[in-house]
């Protein structure tokens, strides 16, 4: 039974992740800032007290792992900030660089170790980060950390391919929970994309772009 990590699991797309690889006997360790009551409630392997942007965070989750097997990481844990031009906020442009884009970056780094050939490392980007798709502008520093992400995963690509280790980007959909204001599909529903994307995941076709449905996304 493959070893999952998934961060940002308490809620969102993230819990419903957890709870299906838990449902289906995968071995999952959910890890989040705050544990939720749905998430102490699902029977999981917790570690909490991580926040994705914080190296001597990270540097704990690695510490709580130790030399541990991870064959599959989920990288989850994302904000949303609403900006407009003309009253941009550069500090919260900064935040959402520091969790959506280095957040991913800094924990497959410090996780390295625990990777072997055969695991996987997904990310759960967004296609608003993709330039060739931006059809409406907006959302400045959240398209930015996305499309930093989108780089930063095809990176890990070439840096993790000689040790035989898969990269996903990934798009869940437009997805109803807090980030969204509750707008769009279930979690459920995205949840099963991204995981059936994830099984699909090899060193063929490591270092694609697509949507939870199945489709390629351009850059
Ligand atoms: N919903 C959509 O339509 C949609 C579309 C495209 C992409 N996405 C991406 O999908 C992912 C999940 O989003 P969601 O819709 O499930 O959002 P959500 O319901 O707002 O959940 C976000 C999750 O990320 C965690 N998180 C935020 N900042 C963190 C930090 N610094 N360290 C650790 N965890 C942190 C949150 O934990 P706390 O409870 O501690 O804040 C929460 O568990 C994100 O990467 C998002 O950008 C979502």
């Amino acid at each position: 039974m493959p070893t999952t990590l998934v961060t940002g699991c308490n809620r969102g797309i993230g819990l419903q992740i957890v709870t299906q690889l838990h449902a289906r006997g995968d071995d999952v360790i959910g890890v989040c800032r705050h544990a939720s009551s749905e998430l102490r409630l699902s029977g999981i392997r917790i570690i909490d007290g991580i926040d994705v942007s914080s190296g001597e965070s990270v540097a704990k989750l690695k510490a709580q792992l130790g030399d541990e097997v991870i064959d599959v990481l989920i990288n989850n844990a994302g904000i949303l900030r609403r900006d407009a031009f003309g009253e941009l906020d550069y500090d919260s442009m900064l935040e959402q660089y520091a969790v959506n884009a280095l957040g991913p970056l800094r924990v497959t780094e410090a996780l390295a170790g625990n990777l072997q050939d055969g695991s996987k490392v997904a990310i759960v980007s967004s296609r608003v980060g993709s330039i060739e798709d931006n059809g409406s502008g907006g959302n400045w520093g959240y398209r930015a950390s996305k499309t930093a992400v989108n780089m930063i995963g095809t990176n890990l690509m070439h840096e993790l391919r000689p040790r035989g280790i898969a990269v996903a980007l990934l798009h869940p959909g437009l997805v109803a929970t807090d980030m969204t204001g509750n707008t769009g599909i279930s979690t459920a529903e995205s949840a099963r994309g991204l995981i059936a994307r994830i099984d699909e995941l090899t060193m063929e076709n490591t270092g694609g772009f697509w949507h939870a449905e199945g489709y390629t996304l351009p850059w």
